[in-house]
């Protein structure tokens, strides 16, 4: 097990640049399978998640290597239509694979995928995306059976705007002969950043970050190379770090325009922040404000991969804060945690409580999925004494090295491998 040990106090000061978004590079490494030419991705995160992707692609016979930060996955070798069950248990971004396979192969066999603990996740919404464009789907303990001869172009409605719905049926109609309208789809800017991806590649999608997109069917598709967009809830974790700490930050490669809830959130609770093109500036107050209410949404609401981070500033902010969670119903795991640390946090469904404290207290907590383990890390950050930060291997999933960035901002942050007792 990989853990954080953390001497809270010390305020956060300097320069940083934001990682690339894990959330761009899984479905484009998925769609790199819809072309037989190579995909460089430039700059590409070293994340867990990244890595159990491409050990799914290496499965599925494609070659998958990194030449320094450069990711190039090659699929002229790629055999398989069917999932690897244990990779596919790991990593939820594996159903992303599912519209790609069947574009290629006409069949794809999965098993339902694994991730965070952090609600149901059911993929009903895939699944039923992929039937309205003619997928036959039938499951069979746990593995779900879909056939794709008489895949066609159509129309596609989405009953909810799912991210990974939106994704796994426009990858599935890039290269269906005609017209696909998808109808009211997720708007995240890493859709937006499929589409940019995919018609580099040669496909024609066009309406990504709006509600409606058409794909227009192309022949075939090549290789290229492309640099995924920046990370915007790593960007928000370091902002909401320094924010916690009372200190002030100058990150670069920042997508500003794709962050305006969070900088709101951040502005409702005193800090200063100054946006510029690519950069943002971020000046804490001596005391964070309580922001009234904060609810997650989709996009461009307030993200959900955001909240966690919130609500551990609102536990030393002054006064109540009531965030409420939309978009999963089962992501407050953090705040027991928080609670074992000083807080006051009451949680009551999807709805948490938060009474500000003027200090937490460091003790061995545990991160019970990525976004909550960043978030007891921040408030480790200002804790009093020392904040042990458990199963830290989740936080890799999306942060590259969070304990060195921290740390190359005045942070006292080390991590340690530790054997468990079992
Ligand atoms: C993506 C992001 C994740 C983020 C989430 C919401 C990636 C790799 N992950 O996840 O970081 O937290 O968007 O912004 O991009 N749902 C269904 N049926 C489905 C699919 C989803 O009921 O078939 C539900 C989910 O359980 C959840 C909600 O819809 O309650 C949103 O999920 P979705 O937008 O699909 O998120 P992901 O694509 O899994």
């Amino acid at each position: 097990m990989e853990i954080l040990c953390i001497h809270g106090g010390r305020r956060l000061t300097g320069e940083w640049t934001v990682h690339n978004a894990k959330n761009a590079v899984l479905p484009i490494m998925a769609a790199a399978i819809l072309t037989d030419g190579k995909t460089m991705l430039e700059d590409c995160p070293m994340l867990s998640d990244v890595g159990y992707m491409g050990d799914i692609l290496c499965t599925l016979g494609c070659d998958v290597r990194r030449e320094g930060r450069t990711l190039v996955i090659d699929p002229q070798g790629i055999v398989g239509y069917e999932m690897p069950d244990d990779l596919a248990k790991k990593i939820r971004s594996s159903i992303f694979l599912l519209g790609p396979i069947l574009a290629r192969f006409r069949k794809a066999t999965v098993t339902f995928p694994g991730g965070c603990e952090i609600g149901l996740r059911p993929i009903d919404l895939h699944l039923g995306g992929l039937r309205q464009l003619g997928v036959t789907i039938h499951e069979e303990g746990g593995v779900i059976h879909c056939d794709g001869k008489h895949m066609k172009a159509g129309n596609v409605h989405f009953d909810y705007p799912s991210v990974g719905a939106t994704e796994n049926v426009m990858m599935a109609a890039v290269l269906l002969r005609g017209r696909t309208v998808l109808h009211n789809v997720a708007r995240e800017p890493e859709i937006v950043d499929l589409q940019a991806f995919l018609n580099r590649m040669g496909a024609n999608v066009q309406g990504a970050g709006t509600h409606t997109i058409t794909v227009e069917g192309v022949r075939r598709l090549g290789g290229v190379s492309y640099t995924p967009m920046p990370d915007r809830i790593v960007a928000g974790t370091m902002m909401a770090a320094a924010a916690i700490t009372g200190g002030s930050v100058l990150l670069r490669n920042v997508p500003v325009e794709d962050m305006q809830a969070v900088f709101s959130k951040l502005r409702e609770m005193d800090c200063v922040i100054t946006e510029k093109e690519r950069s943002v500036t971020l000046h804490a107050p001596e005391r964070l404000r309580a922001f009234a209410q904060l609810q997650t949404q989709p996009h461009p609401g307030f993200p959900t991969d955001m909240q966690a981070q919130l609500l551990a500033l609102s536990t030393l902010a002054t006064g109540t804060s009531v965030l409420v969670e939309n978009v999963f119903e089962n992501r407050f795991g953090h705040a027991g945690d928080l609670n074992r640390m000083g807080a006051n946090v009451l949680v009551n469904g999807r709805t948490a409580v938060v009474q500000g404290v003027e200090r937490l207290y460091g003790t061995r907590v545990v991160a019970r999925d990525l976004r909550g383990g960043a978030a007891l890390t921040l408030a480790g950050l200002k804790a009093r004494g020392e904040t042990i930060v458990e199963q830290a291997q989740l936080i890799d999933r999306g942060y590259e090295h969070l304990e060195t960035a921290l740390a190359s901002l005045g942070a006292e942050i080390r991590r340690e491998h530790i054997l468990s007792d079992t």
